[in-house]
Parts: structure tokens; C-alpha cells; sequence
């Protein structure tokens, strides 16, 4: 696995940016699957400024999200689909049946998910998956302990994943417990992942992620046996 050292959240930003620009130029349909999170909020900015310039068309991207928080609605602003649109595809030519997120009020979250991991089968796999990481060393929403052979599913927040994401939720009592969220097995069938970490919040965890034996008690740590992993991160490990 590659590790670019980078000097700042927005030079994490900018080299995120020129990946997926580059598979984008490679192939104008790529599927990509895309995390939420502050980390990526300067690339999705980054990302509409080359869309303005003309340098970049999501026309034909397949653009999968890797969660969403289970029971709120696509216009809660707390809901992974707002972030989507409020920081990116409400700027950019994305096309409303290319753009794939779960939805946190399905009643049968299994079809949901079972639907989803089908979608992603049938587009021939991710090209690229662009990943943050929670400071327990969760992707997307697979918490430590979890298998590494998870698919897409609704699962249990960790109390530290609610404690660390309860802020625009006011109180850790209306953070959700639970989220659908993306499978480390589905995650590890992308073709390229580049996974994006900013701010010595993250040191710790990136360095157990990426130095440590692999165990599920860090689920990033599972990265290290895929062949095309980039971490972009602002600190030395
Ligand atoms: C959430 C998301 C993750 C994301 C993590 C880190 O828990 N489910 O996909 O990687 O937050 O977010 P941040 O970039 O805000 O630290």
C-alpha cells in the first residue's frame, strides 16, 4: 500500500481530486463510491470548481455513497443524502438514476441492501472508492469487530462513532444507533482506493491501520492486503 504524505487537508483534497479526475479522463462511465465526513468536504468543492471550469463531467459516473444513518429521511440535514446534494451533486451534471445512495427509511432494510450490493454487480465492480476514516478505525460504517467478509447491511453504531458524530445532532440521545452502510468485503472489491485522513485526530488510528497486524478491531486494517490502496493523509506515521 502507497501513502502520500500531503501538507495540508487541502493538498489531501487536491491530490484526491487529480485521481479521480484522472479515472474519470480514463473512463467517462467509471463507477465511483464516494464517503461523507468534513475530510472530503474541500475535494467535493474542489470537484465543482474543475465541473464550472469544464474540466470535469460526472454525465456518465456512477456515483455510489458508502452509508447513510437508518431512520432519517433524504431531506433531514443531517442525512448522508443532504450532505450529498448540499456539497456536490446540486453543482455538478450528475444524473439523478446515476446516483446511488441507501435509503435510511427503507422498512426492509435487507432488500435495501441486498439491492444495492446487486446495482453494484451489475455496473462490473468500483473503480474507484475514495474512503475517510472514523477514529475507531471504521469505513464507511463497519465497526471494529466486524467481519471482513460484510456486505452491504444495517448495523450498530459503536457509542464512540455516536460520540464522535454527535454534534449537528445536538445531543448524543438523537444520534442514531444505527446505519446502512457498504460491506468490507464490497469495499475490498474496488478497483483503486485511495482513503483520505487529515489532522492528528487521525494519526493514531491511521498508523494502527496501516503498521499493525490486520484485526478487526481496526477495520481499516484490512486495507493492507488490497493492491491498490493510496493513503492520502497530513501527518507523518
Ligand atoms: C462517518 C462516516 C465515515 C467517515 C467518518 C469520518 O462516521 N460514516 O464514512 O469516514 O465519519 O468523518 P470525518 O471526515 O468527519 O472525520
Amino acid at each position: 500500500m502507497k501513502i502520500i504524505n500531503a501538507k495540508s487537508c487541502q493538498e489531501i483534497s487536491d491530490i484526491a481530486t487529480s485521481i479521480i479526475l484522472k479515472q474519470i479522463k480514463k473512463k467517462k462511465n467509471s463507477v465511483l463510491c464516494l464517503p461523507t465526513g468534513k475530510t472530503p468536504l474541500l475535494m467535493y468543492k474542489k470537484l465543482v470548481q474543475l465541473f464550472h471550469d469544464g474540466k470535469i463531467s460526472f454525465e456518465k459516473v456512477l456515483c455510489f455513497n458508502l452509508d447513510e444513518y437508518y431512520g432519517l429521511n433524504k431531506e433531514n440535514k443531517n442525512s448522508y443524502h443532504y450532505y450529498m446534494r448540499k456539497n456536490f451533486f446540486n453543482f455538478v451534471d450528475a444524473e439523478d438514476e446515476n446516483i446511488f445512495i441507501l435509503d435510511g427509511m427503507a422498512k426492509n432494510f435487507k432488500k435495501e441492501c441486498d439491492d444495492f450490493e446487486k446495482k453494484i454487480k451489475k455496473t462490473n465492480g468500483i473503480d474507484l472508492m475514495i474512503l475517510g476514516i472514523g477514529e475507531n478505525g471504521h469505513i464507511g460504517f463497519n465497526e471494529p469487530e466486524g467481519s471482513f467478509l460484510s456486505r452491504t447491511r444495517l448495523v450498530n453504531l459503536d457509542i464512540s462513532t455516536r460520540r464522535a458524530n454527535s454534534k449537528p445532532f445536538k445531543s448524543l440521545r438523537n444520534t442514531p444507533k444505527r446505519a446502512l452502510t457498504i460491506g468490507l468485503k464490497t469495499i475490498m472489491e474496488a478497483k483503486q482506493i485511495i482513503l483520505l485522513a487529515s489532522g492528528n485526530k487521525k494519526k493514531n488510528i491511521v498508523k494502527k491501520a496501516f503498521k499493525d497486524k490486520i484485526n478487526k478491531k481496526i477495520p481499516a486494517s484490512i486495507l493492507q492486503t488490497h493492491k491498490n490502496v493510496t493513503a492520502i493523509i497530513d501527518f507523518k506515521i
